[in-house]
């Protein structure tokens, strides 16, 4: 869930985390810079177990439809620290594609498993949890597909 884009030079620590082995190993080889800082985490989110308050930034994309929300906001509520920012992105409805077509088997795996999660109900958990939305906006794609993209953080 963390943010790839973490530069070493600015960032203490970075943890990705992924159930599915294929995934964990291909981040890993694609992101050699990130050896010193990173952590790779072949695990279930939700039976990840970190400090609270650990993370300044976390960044969920495309998960929450594989996961039951509402198990994994609250933990990563907790996760995130004071000041940080929770970055989200979940797949609307629409298109002709549920899900990136890359011809990865364990992607074409994972199809079955999608429930798309409306972005009222996502930011409705996140405020259960104390978390505001800070921005919102949609990403169209091609094939009709389209992304939202939501940020949050604690309420002052
Ligand atoms: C559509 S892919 C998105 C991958 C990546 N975040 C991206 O944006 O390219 C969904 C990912 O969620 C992972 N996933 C599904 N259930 C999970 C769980 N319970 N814990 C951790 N990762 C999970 C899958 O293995 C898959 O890599």
């Amino acid at each position: 869930m963390g943010s790839i884009a973490s530069a070493p030079a600015i960032t203490d620590r970075f943890v990705g985390i992924d159930v599915n082995p294929e995934y964990v190993t291909l981040a890993r080889q694609s992101h050699p810079r990130l050896k010193q800082i990173g952590d790779w985490i072949c695990a279930p989110v939700e039976q990840c177990v970190f400090e609270p308050a650990s993370f300044d930034l976390i960044h969920a994309a495309l998960l929450l439809e594989y996961v039951e929300p509402s198990v994994v906001l609250p933990l990563v509520a907790e996760w995130l620290a004071p000041q940080g920012a929770l970055s989200i992105v979940l797949q609307l409805p629409g298109g002709d594609a549920q899900i990136s077509e890359t011809g990865s088997s364990s992607l074409q795996l994972l199809s079955g498993r999608m429930r798309l999660v409306p972005p009222e109900r996502l930011c409705a958990l996140a405020a259960a949890e104390g978390l505001i939305v800070r921005s919102t906006t949609q990403i169209p794609l091609a094939r009709g597909k389209s992304f939202w993209f939501g940020t949050f953080s604690r309420r002052a």
